[in-house]
């Protein structure tokens, strides 16, 4: 069993982030997505894994993965040109999958209690794909799928106007090498890209067994601005232990599930966890809020943070509250002390500002 992780695309929707960043590559509670997927998918044994790369994002990927012995895996890279669909990068794959069964899993998605149990299902079973399932309140928006009642899925539309059932298909497939005659057998669909979901549907026409599995726990997908505070909000709330590494003084106030790294100094603050302070961070006369990631070599002075993502590096001054932003890496984020009520802005291509 392989497994194939697919962290190439464009991230259109999290731009400016992703014009420097893979969208894989934010963190999530100061880690970085492809970290958990990574996790996960060493927990349910598989070693051999591919990871699909942009040309553009490509670098920073191998750059934050290496050889994957930092979780005992083998990696191996595969560039695709350009990003044509989840069955273009599947075909792109198909030296590295040779005949092999598949773990396929979206780097931008994160699975509560990770995918060990599909796995075990999937090899069990001897079923010709298992395709994960979560029901949600607008399946518009998603490839939706239909049951028979076994359990098999018997038709799979994406985002259908009129949706019949409300099970959405996350980022999270098993395939046998019956996949690669699918994916020779489909057309580009009206947005020019090979589509996964057509990719089943062939399966489902010629006869296969596609079995589905309904996830009950969270399923996060992070490709955009209020998904990724979402997935940083449930992901402290979830794993934050309290570890306070960093030099707090004594006239500050530190409650609750709070991380603080090493060489960070909380000076005249307070912060209500759950909260993740990285590394070399500098608080003074602040107050971080509850579902806060801050990075490692970030300052905060002066200022209120809560329901936040703050990326490495950044300098946030004299700003009385911040609330449900993502803020990108070396950002300055001040108000001026001059007195005018003007507001001055030097902000780079695509970004976005609320005032
Ligand atoms: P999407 O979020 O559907 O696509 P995207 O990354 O291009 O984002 P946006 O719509 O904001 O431009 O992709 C899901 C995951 O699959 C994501 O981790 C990127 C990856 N992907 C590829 O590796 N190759 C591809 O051709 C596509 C479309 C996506």
């Amino acid at each position: 069993m392989k497994a194939l992780i697919l962290a190439g695309g464009k991230g259109t929707r999290l731009k400016p982030l992703t014009n420097t960043l893979s969208k894989q590559l934010i963190p999530v509670a100061n880690k970085p997505i492809l970290y958990y997927v990574l996790e996960q998918v060493v927990e349910a044994e598989i070693r051999d894994i591919g990871i699909i790369i942009s040309p553009e994002t490509g670098q920073g990927i191998k750059e934050a993965v290496g050889d994957g012995s930092r979780w005992n895996a083998q990696i191996t890279y595969i560039l695709q040109s350009e990003p044509l669909g989840l069955a273009h990068a599947v075909k792109t794959a198909r030296d590295f999958l040779g005949d092999s069964s598949f773990l396929m899993f979206l780097g931008d998605n994160l699975i509560q209690g990770g995918v060990r149990s599909f796995v075990k299902e999937f090899t069990t079973n001897k079923v010709d794909a298992l395709v994960l399932l979560k029901e949600v309140p607008d399946p518009r928006l998603f490839g939706v799928a239909e049951l028979n009642e076994k359990g098999e899925i018997t038709r799979i539309v994406e985002k259908p106007r009129e949706p019949k059932t409300n099970l959405a298909v996350p980022g999270v497939y098993l395939f046998t090498r019956d996949v690669h005659q699918a994916i020779d057998r489909i057309k580009p669909s009206w947005r020019g890209e090979l589509e996964i979901t057509d990719t089943i549907q062939q399966l489902i026409d010629s006869g296969k067994k596609v079995r589905s599995h309904i996830l009950t726990g969270w399923w996060l997908d992070t490709g955009k601005k209020d998904d990724l505070l979402e997935a940083n909000r449930i992901v402290l709330d979830e794993f934050m232990k309290r570890d306070l590494r960093g030099e707090i003084d004594a006239a500050s106030q530190v409650a609750g599930r709070v991380e603080v790294g090493k060489g960070t100094s909380i000076e005249k603050s307070t912060v209500r966890g759950p909260v993740s302070i990285g590394d070399n961070c500098h608080i003074r006369d602040s107050y971080i809020g509850p579902f806060t990631s801050i990075a490692a070599g970030t300052t905060i002075e002066r200022s209120g943070v809560e329901h936040s993502v703050v990326l490495e590096n950044c300098s946030i001054r004299n700003i009385e509250r911040l609330s449900d932003c993502v803020i990108g890496r070396c950002a300055v984020v001040t108000r001026r002390g001059d007195g005018f009520k003007a507001t001055t802005l030097f902000v780079g291509d695509d970004a976005r500002v609320e005032l």
